[in-house]
């Protein structure tokens, strides 16, 4: 059957990982090896060199381009890199000295560490702006923009970003947009339906799912954008090694139900602290007080498994809250099956500090796991006291 006729939970477990033609085998087999036999110079079966293509790479790069939904023939595709900063540094690879980029006011600090501390020392100069606000991106555009960088839902704050309006102001400019869609998966979001030119994933989170590997990933449906990409990937060499590529592949194959009992678990809780007098404020797309809920709704077909929320009593609350619970380990990173409580302030956004990314100080980040949710709401209750 093909890739297209499948549903999402399908191709999670069968594009690009059909049995291995010598053995049967149904999972696709580890290839340990940086070199490939050839039977004459330059005649080979398509591999050369691993750093260039090895087949438990091709095997993930496949079902990602899948299940991103990148029309099967269009030339589009996915390539695989180390981590998900490897695959946001050959994105900048696409940029030039004087080239501009937009970026958002909430998004992942190592992603704005990279842009303020890395491309802006090769010439190219970013501004930041809101972008749920369309006058803000607007105002923010130059003639040299060239990349808006758009994360939905906003890793900590999870705001949600119109992904239709930001893909039209951004084509009208001349600018790629590139969507990091780590926190929603594709299973809630498919960025590339709505015209993006480019997806971004941590592999690190949903998709690997287990706190067991580092790696990235990078999706497009145009065949000019994914020729270019595979040769920065193979000309830079930020690759995944074959062992972290079966990770994620495995990792992929029960996406679909680990993300819904994320999705459950998290409105749940979100639910439960918002009714809850020791908490100020809670951020969650699905909660209808949320001011992007219908948005959310409309683009999503979940609402996604990560909580943020602010304690009564300030940085020091969130410091005593974080530092108390014993089923939420207090750890960086999300997106595993065991759940993870964090201070972005002064833990994953700690690159952002004095910056117009700066995060509230009180502000706690809850990556929700698969863990029994009464469970797991018996852990909040005690940490705060
Ligand atoms: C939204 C988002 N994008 C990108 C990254 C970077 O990915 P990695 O840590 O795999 O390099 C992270 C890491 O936390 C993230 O949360």
């Amino acid at each position: 059957m093909g890739e297209g006729m499948m549903e999402f939970e399908t191709k999670a477990i069968h594009a690009g990982q059909a049995p291995d033609p010598t053995t049967g085998s149904v999972v696709v087999p580890i290839h340990a090896t940086s070199t490939y036999a050839q039977s004459a110079p330059g005649v080979h079966r398509g591999y050369e060199y691993s750093r260039t293509d090895n087949p438990t790479r091709t095997a993930l790069q496949e079902v990602l381009a899948a299940l991103e939904g990148v029309p099967v023939g269009s030339g589009g595709g996915c390539v695989a890199t180390a981590s998900g900063m490897a695959a946001t540094a050959l994105v900048g690879y696409l940029l030039e000295p004087g080239d501009h980029l937009v970026m958002a006011d909430d998004a992942y600090g190592g992603t704005f560490r990279f842009f303020t501390q890395v491309l802006a020392r090769h010439g190219v100069e970013w501004t930041v702006a809101d972008l749920t606000d369309p006058d803000s991106l607007a105002a923010a555009m130059r003639p040299a923009t060239r990349l808006v960088w758009v994360e939905t839902p906003t890793n900590p704050l999870l705001r949600i970003v119109d992904l239709s309006a930001t893909v039209a102001a951004a084509h009208d400019a001349g600018a790629l947009v590139c969507v990091d869609n780590t926190f929603a998966t594709p299973y809630l979001q498919r960025p590339l339906e709505y015209g993006a030119d480019l997806v971004l994933h941590s592999t690190t989170k949903y998709l690997g799912g287990h706190s067991d590997t580092v790696g990235g990933a990078l999706v497009t449906a145009d065949a000019g954008l994914h020729e270019r990409l595979r040769f920065l990937q193979n000309a830079a060499g930020p690759v995944p090694g074959p062992f972290d590529a079966y990770l994620v592949l495995r990792g992929i194959k029960t996406l679909a139900v680990r993300m819904d009992r994320h999705c459950d678990n998290a409105a749940r809780i979100a639910g439960w602290l918002a009714d809850d007098s020791r908490v100020s404020e809670v951020l969650f797309p699905g909660l209808p007080s949320h001011p992007q809920h219908d948005l959310a709704g409309r683009q999503m077909s979940r609402f996604g498994g990560m909580v943020s929320f602010r304690p009564v009593g300030g940085a020091e609350a969130a410091s005593r809250v974080a530092s108390a619970t014993e089923h939420f380990l207090l750890a960086e990173s999300l997106g595993g099956v065991e759940s993870l409580i964090e201070v972005p302030a002064v833990m994953t956004h700690a690159s952002t500090a004095g910056s117009d990314l700066e995060v509230p100080a009180d502000l706690i980040r809850l990556s929700v796991g698969i863990e029994h949710v009464e469970d797991l709401i018996a852990d909040l209750d005690r940490a705060l006291g």
